[in-house]
């Protein structure tokens, strides 16, 4: 068997994702957005890396995912892509890309996939998106489904509270989670709900449910890597677990550079030709 071949015979797939569910392992999923972090993400074993449109944050600035475009999310996309061997790649849809008109949203998913070789695209709503989710289903793109705080509303929601608190809207996200997994969802993102209902979804879909801020009942969890890694220092939610202070460690890195080039420390005798 050739290097090439035994390569795509580890990468996860969505049978992959099915059957770690199916046995009870548990499904690690987290963001990059450019080459080089995707490669050291895929070299740390993570099953799923979401190219997410939080690209807008992170990456970009911006306050919203609502500016970031399709072809911004195309380029973090291939990025990425060209870094991973081993872990599936899922590429956030953006905003204005997929809501109201299947037709479009069946030639964007098709872009992201001909334009970054991704494995699956994930778009935020219910059931007022499942037709674009059919007609992207018909091309044979894995679709995985994103309820609860779905940030391309703020406008509509008004914040990032966490969600479904009320019956209703409880009731509402159940009803959603069974219309994305009948209309073939591959798997489905939770974010900031209660705990509890979190396990009430995961435990009635077969589908593996990843959560963020949905509490430990999921299939698997999912965390902003700029987040978990502390490069971002301004956000901090209760469902966020900082594995790292890399925002310090950049600041005080570049700081000892700039001082030692001030100083004239920088390049020394062995750091010339
Ligand atoms: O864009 C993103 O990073 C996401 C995750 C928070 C799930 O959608």
């Amino acid at each position: 068997m050739s290097i090439a071949k035994q390569d795509t015979a580890k990468k996860v797939t969505v049978h992959t994702l099915e059957n770690m569910a199916l046995k009870g392992e548990k499904i690690s999923m987290i963001t990059a957005y450019d080459y080089s972090m995707a490669k050291l993400v895929d070299s740390a074993n993570i099953d799923v890396i979401l190219v997410g449109d939080s690209a807008a944050n992170v990456m970009a600035g911006y306050e919203t995912t609502l500016p970031i475009t399709l072809d911004e999310m195309i380029y973090h996309a291939a990025s990425v892509v060209r870094g991973v061997n081993r872990a599936m790649v899922v590429v956030d849809m953006p905003f204005g890309s997929y809501q109201g008109n299947s037709k479009m949203a069946l030639q964007s998913a098709i872009r992201i996939m001909k334009e970054t070789s991704a494995n699956a695209i994930k778009l935020e709503g219910g059931q007022e998106v499942i037709e674009s989710i059919s007609r992207i289903l018909s091309a044979g793109i894995p679709v995985m489904g994103h309820l609860g705080l779905t940030p391309q509303s703020i406008n509509k929601f008004g914040t990032y509270a966490v969600r479904a608190t009320s019956e209703d809207e409880a009731e509402r996200v159940i009803a959603d989670a069974k219309a994305l997994e009948d209309a073939g969802c591959f798997s489905l993102v939770l974010e900031k709900i209660p705990a509890n209902l979190a396990k009430i979804v995961a435990q009635e879909l077969s589908i593996p449910v990843i959560g963020i801020g949905a509490g430990p009942h999921t299939d698997g969890q999912v965390l902003v890597l700029h987040d978990m890694l502390g490069i971002t220092q301004d956000f901090s939610p209760r469902y966020l677990r900082r594995y790292l202070s890399l925002g310090d460690e950049i600041r005080s890195a570049v700081q000892q550079y700039s001082a030692d080039v001030k100083s004239g420390n920088f390049p020394n005798e062995k750091e010339q030709y």
